[in-house]
C-alpha cells in the first residue's frame, strides 16, 4: 500500500510535476531569453531513471502525475515513459498521468496519448492572432498548434487551454479566446506571469494583474464560483452565457500556497519543494549511487520535510530581478 508524504504544513504531497526536458521548440517572451542555453545530455536523467523517481513517488503516495518541460513532447521516445506510467493509470495505482504542452507536436502525439491512458492535456496558448502568436512564441507557427488540438478532440483527449495574461499583448483578446474555448468545448484557464529566469526585457511591463481582468470579464458576464477541482492551482467559475469553465491561476493577486499539494523533479533529477524556491534536493545521485531505492525514498522523505511555506513572488519596478533565477521551463512551471 501507498505511504503518504506529509509536509510541515500539514500538507498531504499527491501530485507530482516532472519537466522531462529544458527544451522547448519555442521561445515565450515570459518563458525564455531569445537564445537560451540547454542542458547537456549527460546531466539528464534518462527515461528509465525518471520512470523509477515517478514510481518510487508513487509508493510514497502520489495520485497524479503531469509531465511538462520545456516541451515534453519535444524529448526523444518519451512515449516510452508515458505509456509505462499510462499502464498505471489503467492498473489503478495513478489517478491521473496528464501533460502539459505547447501543442505544436499533438498531430503526431494524440492517438498515442491516448491509448497510452492519457485522458486530459493542457495546452498553451496565448493567442489566435498569427502575428501575435509568432511574437509570443518568437517564431511559433498557430496554424501547427491549430491541429494539434483538432488531432486532440479526435483522439477524445479533454483539453484545457492555458492562457497567461499579457498586458497589452492579449489582454484585448481575452474575452474573445474564453468565448472560442468555451465554444470548442475546452476548459480555459488564465494565468498571471511568474517572475521566474532572465527573460530579454522587463516582467512589469508584461504583467496583468487578474483581479483587473476579472473584474472586466464581470461587466460583461456572469461568473458563478464553481467546487471543480482538478487538483491543481486553479479557482474555477462557470460563465453563464457560455456554458464553459474558466480558471484562475493568480500566485500574486491571491496566493494559493495554503493548499499547496505538489513537487517538482526536473529533468537533471533535482526535485523542487517549491516553484518559487531555490531550496532543491539532488535525486539523481541517489537513483545513480544504487540499483535499489532505499537511498531514493530516504531523500524523497527528507526533502519533504523542508518544503517550505510558499513562494514570495513580486512583479514591480522595485525589483528588476527575477525572484527565482532559473526559468520555468527549467522546473515546469
Ligand atoms: P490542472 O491539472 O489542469 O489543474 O493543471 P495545473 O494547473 O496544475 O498545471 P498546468 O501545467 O496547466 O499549470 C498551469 C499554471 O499553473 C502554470 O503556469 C504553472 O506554473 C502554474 N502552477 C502550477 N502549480 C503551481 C504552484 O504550485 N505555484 C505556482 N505559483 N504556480 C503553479
Ligand atoms: N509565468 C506564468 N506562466 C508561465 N508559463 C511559462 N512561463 C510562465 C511565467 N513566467 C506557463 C506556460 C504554460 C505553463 C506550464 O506555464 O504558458 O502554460
Ligand atoms: Fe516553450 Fe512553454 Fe516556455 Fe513557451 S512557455 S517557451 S511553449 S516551455
Amino acid at each position: 500500500p501507498a505511504g503518504q508524504m506529509i509536509d510541515p504544513f500539514g500538507r498531504a504531497v499527491t501530485y507530482l510535476r516532472v519537466s522531462v526536458t529544458d527544451r522547448c521548440d519555442f521561445r515565450c517572451v515570459y518563458c525564455m531569453a531569445e537564445h537560451m542555453t540547454f542542458l547537456p545530455k549527460k546531466e539528464i536523467l534518462t527515461l528509465e531513471e525518471l520512470d523509477r523517481v515517478c514510481k518510487a513517488f508513487m509508493r510514497k503516495g502520489v495520485r497524479k502525475i503531469r509531465l511538462t518541460g520545456g516541451e515534453p513532447l519535444v524529448r526523444r521516445n518519451i512515449m516510452t515513459l508515458i505509456r509505462s506510467l499510462g499502464d498505471e493509470v489503467k492498473a489503478g495505482n495513478l489517478d491521473e498521468l496528464t501533460l502539459t504542452t505547447n501543442g505544436s507536436q499533438l498531430a503526431r502525439f494524440a492517438d498515442e496519448l491516448y491509448e497510452a491512458g492519457v485522458r486530459r492535456i493542457n495546452v498553451s496558448l496565448d493567442t489566435r492572432d498569427e502575428e501575435k502568436f509568432a511574437e509570443i512564441t518568437r517564431w511559433g507557427r498557430l496554424n501547427q498548434v491549430m491541429e494539434g488540438l483538432a488531432a486532440a478532440k479526435r483522439a477524445g483527449l479533454q483539453v484545457k487551454i492555458n492562457t497567461v495574461a499579457l498586458k497589452g499583448t492579449n489582454e484585448s483578446e481575452i474575452p474573445a479566446l474564453i468565448d472560442w474555448a468555451h465554444g470548442e468545448g475546452y476548459d480555459i484557464t488564465l494565468i498571471e506571469t511568474m517572475p521566474l529566469g532572465d527573460i530579454d526585457g522587463d516582467r512589469t511591463d508584461q504583467y496583468l494583474p487578474l483581479s483587473k481582468v476579472r473584474a472586466e470579464l464581470e461587466e460583461r458576464w456572469t461568473l458563478s464560483d464553481i467546487p471543480y477541482k482538478t487538483g491543481g492551482p486553479a479557482r474555477y467559475v462557470e460563465v453563464k452565457e457560455t456554458g464553459g469553465r474558466l480558471g484562475f491561476i493568480t500566485p500574486l493577486t491571491h496566493n494559493f500556497c495554503e493548499s499547496c499539494n505538489r513537487v517538482r523533479l526536473t529533468c537533471t533529477g533535482q526535485l523542487f519543494m517549491c516553484l518559487g524556491q531555490d531550496d532543491d534536493k539532488d535525486l539523481r545521485a541517489k537513483v545513480r549511487a544504487s540499483e535499489g531505492d532505499e537511498l531514493l525514498e530516504a531523500a524523497i522523505d527528507e526533502a519533504i520535510s523542508r518544503k517550505p511555506k510558499g513562494h514570495n513572488f513580486v512583479i514591480d519596478r522595485a525589483h528588476k530581478a527575477p525572484a527565482v533565477k532559473r526559468h520555468m521551463s527549467l522546473t515546469g512551471g
